[in-house]
């Protein structure tokens, strides 16, 4: 494989995966494909954006015509496929931006794929990455999502993605595509954007501000190192076969409130706040809509076919990333201000 077209790379987890491919295979052309929405940030990047074998370009896999002239002008042996509206609230308010990115843009990338590697499939190779969201919800305390379990996606968000999940796997088996998907459990790192969970609670924390738990904080997420997601990826790009699926995730279930108390303990310490000081802040709010009560991966296949496990234990990840983000704070308020999106939007706006 040389030359790879990674979608999303500005992203949270597409930007710690272009960071490992960057550094790992400086004899790859790893080409960085993202519009740049509120998500996407090439502050993300700034270690790699120099580097040799690291490209950059702005653009919209919503746009076909567009995907088409990239893969005629770049030729790729791959795709790594992030790009997509990731977080459910935004879908619960407007689910068409989601059908748009993570249904047509992904269509609009295997059309490309087909047209232009119909000669080559056996020496290309287009990677979905997807989410655990796509088999529903389990009850509490019992079963876990293995790469059998049915789909029954409940939000916006979901539904997108298992289409295109759908998708991928009828390109598989119409035309002969080389495609692989993993399905991944809930991320947690650096670069995180603030709207999610862990990020928005850490920066709340820091600022005294309430930090919001819904409904009754029941609900149970199984969080893996975004590094470690990284490296399955890694992992299974250059070693599954094709037409595979692997579940992906931590063996690491927690109740949000639970995760929240514990988070509050943490920066306490960091902080210098007395004992329980930053646990005043959590504010039971109102429930999301349809909100999936558990989500637990049996990552067993992954670790028995290709060696996979995760290598950090949870309570070091979170110290971890509270660190970066505690000693990041430029990145935080850049993010926060919306400064950066009119920095970077301006600079392609001169191009
Ligand atoms: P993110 O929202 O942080 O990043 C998404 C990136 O895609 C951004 O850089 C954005 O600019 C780009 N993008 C969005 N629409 C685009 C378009 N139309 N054309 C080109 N680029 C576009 O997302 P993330 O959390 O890093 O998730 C990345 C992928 O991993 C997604 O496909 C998501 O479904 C999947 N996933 C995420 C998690 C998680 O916990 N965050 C877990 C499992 C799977
Ligand atoms: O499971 C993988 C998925 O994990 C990914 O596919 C998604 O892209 C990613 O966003 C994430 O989805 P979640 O909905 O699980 O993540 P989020 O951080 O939004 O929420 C985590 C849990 O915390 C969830 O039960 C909802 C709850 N929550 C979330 C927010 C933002 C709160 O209680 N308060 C909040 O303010």
């Amino acid at each position: 494989m040389k030359k790879i077209i990674i979608t999303g790379g500005a992203g949270f987890i597409g930007s710690h995966v272009v960071r490992r491919f960057v550094k790992t295979y400086p004899e790859y052309q790893i080409i960085n494909l993202d519009k740049l929405t509120y998500a996407g940030n090439l502050m993300n990047l700034k270690d790699v954006e120099q580097a040799a074998n690291y490209r950059f370009v702005k653009g919209d896999i919503v746009d076909a015509a567009f995907i088409d002239e990239l893969f005629a002008t770049e030729q790729p042996d791959a795709v790594i496929h992030l790009a997509a509206e990731s977080h459910v609230d935004r879908s619960i308010s407007n689910p068409t931006e989601f059908v748009m990115t993570n249904v047509l843009g992904t269509v609009n990338l295997l059309n490309a794929a087909r047209k232009h590697w119909a000669d080559r499939y056996d020496k290309t190779r287009f990677y979905h990455v997807s989410t655990d969201e796509v088999y529903g919800a389990l009850a509490m305390g019992s079963g876990m999502f293995t790469e059998e379990t049915p789909y029954d996606p409940h939000s916006p968000y979901s539904a997108s993605k298992a289409s295109s999940d759908h998708f991928v796997r009828a390109y598989h088996d119409t035309y002969g595509i080389d495609a692989v998907i993993s399905n991944c459990s809930n991320n947690y790192g650096s670069h995180h954007f603030p709207e999610k969970l862990i990020p928005l609670a850490i920066h709340n924390i820091k600022n005294n501000k309430p930090i919001p738990v819904y409904g009754k904080g029941e609900n149970v997420r199984d969080w893996l190192w975004v590094e470690d997601h990284a490296r399955a990826i890694d992992v299974i790009f250059h070693q599954a076969k094709a037409g595979e699926t692997y579940n992906i995730g931590g063996h690491n279930e927690w109740k949000n409130i639970d995760l929240i108390r514990l988070l509050c303990q943490i920066m306490d310490r960091k902080l210098g706040r007395a004992e329980g000081e930053s646990a005043k802040l959590i504010s039971f709010v109102t429930d999301r809509a349809g909100h999936d009560l558990r989500y637990a991966i049996d990552a067993a296949k992954l670790k028995n076919e290709l060696g996979w496990e995760p290598s950090l234990q949870f309570e070091e990840g979170l110290e971890k990333t509270v660190d970066w983000y505690l000693s990041n704070e430029d990145w935080l308020s850049e993010v926060t201000s919306g400064h950066y999106q009119a920095y970077y939007q301006e600079q392609y706006a001169k191009r």
